[in-house]
This record gives structure tokens, sequence and C-alpha cells, in this order.
């Protein structure tokens, strides 16, 4: 039988639990301060309100009002756009084989900080004694068995989250929405008090309108709307599938957008505040220690941990723990939607479908443990972003927009909710996102036509990239193909 939430709280805190995750910290902090500062946030605000809760809107309706995850909800639309769902899952089950990964470094580097054996050279840590990092791609080199470890503990943990579907996922999510927001909280606090603090918030914050005039930035802006959103991925049109029928659907969509749009906002403050700081500390601007992603997590942060006044043991503890469980509830949404599609067309059992999903994730992901790994993570990253997300978050809205009757969406949404979307909605669907997200798409084809990505070989972009687009697409047409049972 279908496991539905048990309260509206459980789905709330599932669907901010999947948008909020590492990408809040690492990510927008970041593309922020380079596009614009506090200028950024116009570009972002206008994309979170023309695309990203337009999106969510779409996700929870179609979720909702055919009660199946995304493959046959979408399916219910028009039969070919199964497909698609399946694809969108197969984009999230790629980008989980490596989000586990990261979330195993976090496991080490939490053992690490009970007596900070990262030592001085964070970076030389990091890269040389942890990765043992290789020269390129190709020079795949052996798997580093601490890594294997950590991502063996995660896949355990993310098994455990979804054991049985949205019952256990339900209560899960409020240790990991809340515990990662409490410590979010206590960076906040710690941050803003510290020496340098206030220059490094003015980095993050101080607006260069200039940069509104470079289209590129509103890209950005869109990008990091879907990305950080959970949307494009079919994660929550499966989580909005398990609501009683009564349940609302516009307020959510617009609280859970918002709430995820303040934690990046809340986020930077933590994260700029400990740069200045950083910068107070050793002599250097600003602009030379900011670093995102896996640098800011693993490098510049540990060393800033070593260099707290008091209570690094603490705050090193904490930190890790905080990238534990803002990760793990993005990654176990992702394998939730997945299992849940795969129980409900081929009617296998659930525990099958978990521990299989674990096993083939975690086989996979070892590539990313080896010494190459890194360099594989950021090929994959970048195309499950930039080329499965934004081909599907097109899809979708033509799918609805132009394949549907979308009235019949928004009257829907609008039926289930106290306040009401209007005609802005099916504008927003039917042209506005599709051609923003277009015009996204096709830059990012112009530069792989123009240059492999990151600077790599073609050949490592072709198998990290291509490749695994290819492969997906071919699945999610067998997968559509195989009949289902009844
Ligand atoms: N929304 C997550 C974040 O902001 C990113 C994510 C997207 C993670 C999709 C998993 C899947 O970090």
């Amino acid at each position: 039988m279908k496991e539905l939430w048990q309260s509206r709280t459980s789905f709330v805190l599932a669907s901010i639990g999947s948008a909020i995750g590492l990408g809040n910290i690492w990510r927008f902090p970041y593309v922020c301060y380079e596009c614009g500062g506090g200028a950024f946030l116009i570009p972002f605000l206008v994309a979170l309100l023309t695309a990203g809760i337009p999106l969510m809107v779409l996700e929870y309706s179609v979720g909702h009002k055919f009660s199946k995850p995304a493959p046959l909800a979408l399916g219910n639309l028009k039969k070919g756009f199964e497909i698609l769902g399946w694809f969108a899952l197969l984009v999230g089950f790629g980008i989980a084989t490596y989000y586990a990964v990261i979330m195993g470094w976090a496991f080490n580097y939490l053992g690490y900080s009970f007596n900070m054996a990262w030592g001085d050279n964070t970076q030389g840590f990091f890269f040389d004694q942890f990765l043992k990092i290789s020269e390129s791609p190709m020079q795949l080199g052996s798997v580093q068995w601490m890594i294997a470890l950590g991502l063996v503990l995660t896949w355990i943990a993310i098994v455990a989250a979804i054991w049985k579907g949205a019952k256990t996922v339900g209560k899960v999510v409020y240790f990991t929405v809340i515990i990662p927001w409490f410590i979010l909280l206590v960076f906040v606090a710690r941050g803003v008090t510290l020496p340098g603090a206030l220059e490094g918030l003015k980095y993050y914050l101080t607006p260069n309108f200039s940069a509104l005039l470079n289209y590129r930035v509103w890209l950005h802006a869109y990008s990091q709307v879907f990305f950080s959103l959970t949307i494009g991925f079919g994660v929550q049109m499966t989580y909005a599938s398990f609501l009683p029928r009564d349940s609302d659907v516009v307020n959510n969509a617009f609280l859970v957008s918002l709430a995820d749009a303040a934690t990046a906002f809340v986020g930077g403050f933590a994260v700029f505040s400990t740069l200045g700081y950083y910068a107070n500390q050793t002599g250097l601007p600003v602009s030379e220690v900011v670093r995102s992603g896996p640098q800011l997590a693993f490098v510049t942060y540990p060393t800033i941990i070593r260099m707290l006044p008091f209570g690094s043991l603490v705050f090193g503890i904490l930190f890790f723990l905080m990238l534990l469980t803002l990760g793990i509830d993005s990654a176990f949404s992702l394998v939730e939607a997945g299992a849940a599609s795969l129980i409900e067309k081929f009617k296998w059992k659930r525990i099958n479908v978990n521990i299989g999903f674990a096993i083939v994730a975690g086989l996979i992901g070892l590539i990313y443990t080896t010494r190459s790994g890194l360099y594989w993570l950021d090929i994959v990253d970048y195309f499950m972003n930039n080329f499965g997300l934004l081909v599907v978050g097109i899809l979708m809205c033509v799918a609805v927009g132009w394949f549907y009757k979308h009235e019949e969406i928004r009257e829907y949404a609008n039926s289930k909710s106290d306040f009401t979307i209007g005609r802005w909605w099916d504008f927003s669907i039917k042209y506005l996102t599709p051609i923003v997200v277009g015009a996204l798409f096709i830059t990012n084809v112009v530069d792989r036509v123009k240059a492999a990505y990151g600077g790599y070989s073609r050949i490592a972009e072709f198998f990290g990239g291509w490749l695994v687009i290819i492969a997906f697409v071919v699945v999610a047409v067998i997968l559509f193909k195989k009949k289902g049972r009844t």
C-alpha cells in the first residue's frame, strides 16, 4: 500500500529538506558575490517569482492531481511524457551517486574534526593526503578506502531514512531540517561577532548594479533557483503525490520556496562573515580568500576553524554535522522519488528496491572515490545540472503549457489553496520559463562547442558528460517501454 505523509508538516519539511542542501551554503553565497553582490538579489528574486515558484506549483499540482510519482503523473498528461519523468529521475540518480560521496567526505572530516587532523596545510591535506588527487581524470588510480567507507555509511543512512517511504522520511526530516538550521544560526552568530566580519559581509552584499546588465548574471540566477529548489528532478512532484486529497498546493509552494531562498541568504552571512575574519587574520583581501564548493567546505573552513579564538573543537564538529544533515535529505529525496516510481510501476518490493538502489548507486559512486574522483564529480555535476536539469525544466513547461490544458492545472492548484494564482502563472509556464531556460541551455551548448568543460580533455568530457546523458535517455525509454504491473 502507498504510504502518505502523516501531516502537512512532514510534507513541508521533506520538501524543504530536499531543497535546502549544500547549494545553499557553498553555492548561493558565492554566486551572489560573483554576480553583483547585493544587486544579485534582484535577478534572484525575479527568477524565484517567475520560474522557481511557478514550477514548484506545477510540480506539486501535477503530482497531487494524479497522485502518482513523477513519471506516471507526467504520463497522465500525455503518454510519452512518462519518458521525461524517468529521465528526470535518472538525472537525480546521477546526482545522488556523487552527492553521497561528498557526504562520505563529510563523514571523514567529522572524524578528523575531533583532533583537527587537517593541520595547518588544509589545502595539501585535502587534495594530496585525503583525496590523493591524480593529474587528470583519465588517471583513475586506486579507490581510497576511507572515502569508500564514508560512502557506505552514507548509503546506509539513506536507505534507513527511506525505509518505509514517506512514513519514515516524514519523521527523519524533523531532524535533518531543524538541526542544520539551528547550527547555521550558531555559525551566523559566531561569524558576525568575529573581527573582520563586517568587511566580509560588505563583499557579499555591496551592490554592483552594472552586473545586472550582463545577461549571464540573469542566467546564473535562474540556474541557481532551479538547482536550489530541487525542481526539474521530479522529486517535488513525487513528494506531492504522497499528500492526502484535501491538501493545500499554492501556499506550500510559496512556503517552501521562500524558506529555501531565505536559508541561502542567511547562509551567506555565515560564510562571508567568517571569510571576513579569515581575511582579517591573514591580512589578505577578502577577494583572495573567497571560495565555493568543496574548496570552501574542506579547505577554507577547516583553516578558519583552527584559527577561531576558542571552541575550535565544537565548531569543527558542528560544521561537518551541519553539512551532513544539510545534504542527506537532499540525497534521499532523489532516491525516494526513484524508488517510489519503480515500486508504483513495477510493483517491486520496497525493501528490494531500497537495497538495490543503494548497491547500484554505491558501486557507481566508487568512481568518485578513486584518485581522479574529484574531476569526475566536477564533470558529472556540470552535465547533470546544465544539460539534464535544464532540459527537464524546459520540457516540463512545454508538456504542461503546450500539450495539456494548462488552465486546468492552474484551476486545480487554486481549488486546493486559500490563496490563488492568476494568469501570470500560465504565462510563465508557457513562455517565460521555457524561453529563459532555453537561452541558458543554448549558452551552455555554445560554450561546450567552443571548448570542453573546465579545461578537461574531450575524452573525459565525453565519458563523464555526453555518454551519461545518452545512457539516461536510453534507460528512460526502456523503463517507459517495459510493461508495468497493475
Ligand atoms: N537543492 C539542493 C541544494 O541546494 C541541491 C540538490 C539538487 C541536491 C538536486 C540534490 C538533488 O543543495
